[in-house]
């Protein structure tokens, strides 16, 4: 294969449209209507729009990120700097791994109890060859609370600690949330006498004037309710949705006599994230690395819907991929590899060493 970073080069193992065109000029399968575009002559002249663009579809990702306000000035902070987000500080391949500027070390670095899998979503391919990634460059990997968000949004849970909750399933947190308190009124045991917050109560009873004592471990389970409840309604739905989350209450509602493990915690819904759009192209992000990111994703800057598609149609693609000396391959095999071996064609070598040299640059 020859290097692919600059035009006009000479792709040896490119194969010329028509041995693509013989059948998808006119697709014909055995089981009648085919699953795909059937009469594909060239990219200008009946190549479909492509399938995640056309009508109807939409990101089935569930993160409820808004484009348009993290690609203005925004604050990193509530009184902090107001800073300009790239989108290289939220999205990069999975072989970059460089500093992110607003990452928190302690979140970056933690390994969360759920799986990268979990997290993806495949878009059905039925390919007959697949195309597998192989510089890690191609794709933009996806985006992870440690790296991209975590120095903005704080999971900050109770005025005692500085230190946020773990960014993790409710399980874990709620159990790191406890041992916390826990520890917290071992060291300062006079904390058990609670000093009644009127606007607390429920509506008609009547109000006791007053302290409490509470046991330490009826101290632990209404703070840790009360910090949930702000986890569950509030720091995480920004984000997520959650599911099964009580109204009113950080965990099952009622205020827990003893004991602080035995509650329902809430769901949060699979982020779905789409890792790979296009399965049966290849396309390559490094290929394109000169280009701005909005000459082909224009619609991030203005995207509030996180349901939005920002990818480019066919005809982004088109203003280069042409025929034409000054302009990029537009040949099938640029884009797709040959999938119906049975029927290459094998190049005879014309080519000598001297020729390739002058004219690959
Ligand atoms: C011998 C006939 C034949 C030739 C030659 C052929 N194709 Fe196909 N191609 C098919 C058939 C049949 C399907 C499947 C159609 C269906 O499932 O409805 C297909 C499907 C595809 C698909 C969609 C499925 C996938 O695997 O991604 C792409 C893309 C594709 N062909 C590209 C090409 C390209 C590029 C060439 C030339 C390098 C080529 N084909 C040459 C018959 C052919
Ligand atoms: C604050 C972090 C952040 C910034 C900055 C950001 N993105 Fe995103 N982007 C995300 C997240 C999170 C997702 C996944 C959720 C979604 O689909 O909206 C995403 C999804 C995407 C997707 C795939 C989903 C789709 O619907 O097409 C594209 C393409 C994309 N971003 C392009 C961009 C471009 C281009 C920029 C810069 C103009 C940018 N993003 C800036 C966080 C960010
Ligand atoms: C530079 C700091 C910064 C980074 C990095 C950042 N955000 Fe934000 N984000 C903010 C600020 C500030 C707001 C509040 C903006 C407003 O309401 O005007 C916000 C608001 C939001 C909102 C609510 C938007 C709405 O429609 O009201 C969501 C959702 C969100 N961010 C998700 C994310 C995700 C996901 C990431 C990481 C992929 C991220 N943010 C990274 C600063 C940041
Ligand atoms: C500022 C946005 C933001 C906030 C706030 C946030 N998350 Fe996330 N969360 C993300 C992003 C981005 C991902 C996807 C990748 C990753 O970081 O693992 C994610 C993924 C997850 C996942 C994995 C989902 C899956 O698909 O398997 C869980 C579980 C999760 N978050 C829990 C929480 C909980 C619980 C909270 C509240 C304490 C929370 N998150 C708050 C942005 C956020
Ligand atoms: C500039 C790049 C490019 C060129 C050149 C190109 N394609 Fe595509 N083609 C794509 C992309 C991107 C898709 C969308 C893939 C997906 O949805 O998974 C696609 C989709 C397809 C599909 C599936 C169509 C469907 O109905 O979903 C077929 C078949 C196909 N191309 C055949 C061809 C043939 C034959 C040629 C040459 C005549 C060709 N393509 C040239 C980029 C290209
Ligand atoms: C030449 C056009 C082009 C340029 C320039 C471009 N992209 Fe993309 N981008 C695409 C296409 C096409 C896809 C769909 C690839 C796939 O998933 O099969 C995509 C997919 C994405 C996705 C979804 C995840 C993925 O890789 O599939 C993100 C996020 C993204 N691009 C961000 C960016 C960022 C950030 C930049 C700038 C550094 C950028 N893109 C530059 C065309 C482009
Ligand atoms: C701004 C111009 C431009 C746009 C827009 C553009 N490309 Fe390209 N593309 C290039 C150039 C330049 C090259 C490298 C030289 C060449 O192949 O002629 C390239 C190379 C490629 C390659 C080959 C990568 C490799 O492995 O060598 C693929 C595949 C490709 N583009 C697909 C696409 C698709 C799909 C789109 C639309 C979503 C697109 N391009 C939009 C300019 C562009």
């Amino acid at each position: 294969m020859c290097h692919s970073e600059h035009r006009g080069r000479i792709n040896i193992s490119a194969v010329s449209d028509r041995a693509c065109d013989e059948c998808h000029a006119d697709l014909k399968t055995k089981t009648g209507a085919p699953n795909y575009a059937a009469h594909i002559r060239s990219l200008e002249d009946g190549h479909p729009q492509f399938a995640a663009l056309r009508d109807g579809s939409y990101d089935p990702g569930t993160l409820k990120l808004n484009h348009a306000i993290h690609t203005q000035p925004i604050r990193r902070s509530p009184n902090g700097p107001v800073v300009n987000l790239d989108c290289g500080d939220c999205h990069r391949p999975a072989a970059v791994k460089t500093n992110w500027i607003y990452a928190d070390e302690r979140y970056a670095a933690a390994k969360p109890s759920y799986s990268e899998e979990e997290e993806i979503h495949l878009v059905k391919a039925n390919n007959l060859t697949s195309h597998a990634p192989v510089t890690g460059r191609e794709l933009m990997a996806p985006v992870k609370f440690g790296t991209a968000c975590s120095s903005c949004h704080l999971l900050t849970f109770d005025k005692r600690f500085e230190e946020g909750v773990p960014h993790d399933k409710p399980e874990i947190i709620h159990a790191f949330v406890v041992k916390k308190l826990r520890d917290y009124i071992a060291a300062h045991p006079g904390e058990v006498r609670v000093i009644r917050e009127t606007d607390r109560e429920l509506a008609g009873r009547p109000i006791l004037p007053g302290a409490r004592i509470l046991t330490p471990e009826q101290w632990v389970a209404e703070r840790s309710t009360e910090d949930e409840r702000l986890l569950w309604h509030k720091t995480c739905q920004e984000c997520h949705t959650l599911r099964n989350v009580s109204p009113g209450a950080g965990n099952d509602g009622a205020m827990p006599a003893s004991g602080t493990t035995s509650h329902a915690l809430p769901e949060v819904e699979k982020s779905n994230t789409v890792a790979r759009w296009m399965p049966h192209a290849k396309f390559d992000h490094d290929a394109h690395r000169g280009f701005t990111c909005v000459s082909c994703h224009s619609k991030a800057v203005s995207s509030t819907d996180a349901k939005d598609i920002l990818l480019p149609g066919i005809a982004i693609c088109q203003t280069c991929h042409a025929p034409g000396l000054d302009r990029a391959e537009s040949r099938c095999s640029e884009c797709h590899t040959y999938h119906d071996w049975s029927k290459r064609q094998e190049v005879t070598p014309k080519f000598t060493l001297p020729a390739l040299g002058s004219t690959s640059r």
